[in-house]
């Protein structure tokens, strides 16, 4: 007899086949919006410090990232949860929200996670088409059924790097039920520029418990390659901690992430680097005649006529 399978998962499309680029090491992928200065100088250098003690397990806790973390948005150290990367919280939100046949709405047209995190769960992924390349929140809202338990915004959005306001997300957050949690998913917020961009710490401050923050030390950090990220969620913490791996963010990761939040001369030069880049590329590509998408990330999003067609082409 052949080994029972859960056939939602068979069903998603298998991980792309490994590559290795002219040097016989990976490519860079330019979909990974990584930051081209590299990781942050205090964050190598505390690695680099820490490796002696690599016999030691790290703190199943993260108690010292978290103060950190909770202090700068003046939240409690115990609102926060972190993970092996943003990526691994997603997976582990749809693992303990979403079950078979419930529904999660989501942009159709965002971080493409979503999408196979909610389906590895056998839940059913309502994808809502972006409307001038943002999230359509009013139709998102209307989305959503007695059936649905979780909502994606992906703010700023990858891959249009657009975003929602704060006055659009409060209209939209009011009318969420309360028995439906909202991840906003704030991978790229450091590059933002947008003064009404969402404040939401203050909400979860003020009590607001279906709402969950998603961050990550991958973009404007530099860290990718440890994978750390991190999640503001006070009220649903405990329950969302029961899905975790004990020691799922090791110790580098932890000790890196925490000396890179200090160092605001890379986060300074990054946001340069990012800002310039943007302005020089989005140019170059105008005037050749495309149409650029204006967003507020690290990386350009370009409108094409035929996207399969152009897609087949570089493959
Ligand atoms: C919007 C968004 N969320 C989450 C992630 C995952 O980040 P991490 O590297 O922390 O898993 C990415 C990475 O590209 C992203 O673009």
């Amino acid at each position: 007899m052949p080994i029972r399978k859960k056939l939602f998962l068979q069903a998603l499309s298998p991980a792309p086949p490994p590559r290795l680029g002219p040097a016989g090491r990976p490519p860079i992928r330019m979909v990974a919006n990584e930051n081209p200065l590299g990781p942050s100088p205090r964050a190598v250098a505390a690695v680099q410090a820490a490796l002696a003690e690599l016999h030691r397990y790290p703190d199943a806790g993260g108690v010292a990232l978290k103060h950190a973390l909770a202090a700068r948005v003046q939240l409690a150290p115990e609102s926060v949860m972190l993970g092996n990367g943003s990526d691994e919280l997603i997976m582990l939100i749809c693992h303990a929200m979403l079950r078979e046949g419930d529904e999660a709405v989501l942009a159709h047209g965002s971080f493409i996670s979503y999408v196979r995190r909610i389906q590895a769960q056998g839940a059913i992924a309502r994808q809502i088409p972006l409307r001038d390349m943002t999230h359509d929140l009013p139709a998102m809202a209307a989305a959503i059924t007695p059936n649905t338990r979780l909502v994606f915004v992906c703010n700023p959005n990858n891959p249009t790097g657009t975003t929602v306001g704060e006055a659009e997300l409060r209209t939209f957050l009011d009318q969420v039920p309360d028995e439906v949690l909202v991840v906003v998913d704030e991978a790229y917020i450091e590059f933002v520029t947008r003064p009404d961009f969402p404040d939401l710490p203050p909400l979860i401050r003020a009590g607001r418990d279906n709402l969950l923050l998603l961050r990550t030390f991958a973009k404007i950090h530099g860290l990718a390659g440890l994978r750390l990220g991190y999640a503001f969620v006070p009220e649903l913490i405990a329950y969302l901690e029961r899905a975790r791996p004990v020691f799922n963010v090791n110790s580098l990761a932890q000790i890196a992430g925490l000396a890179a939040l200090d160092d605001a001369e890379h986060l300074a030069r990054s946001l340069a680097h990012a800002a310039h880049s943007r302005t020089v590329l989005s140019e170059g590509l105008r005037a050749v005649g495309l149409t650029v998408i204006p967003g507020e990330t690290n990386f350009v999003a370009v409108a094409v006529a035929d996207d399969q067609g152009l897609a087949a082409a570089l493959a």
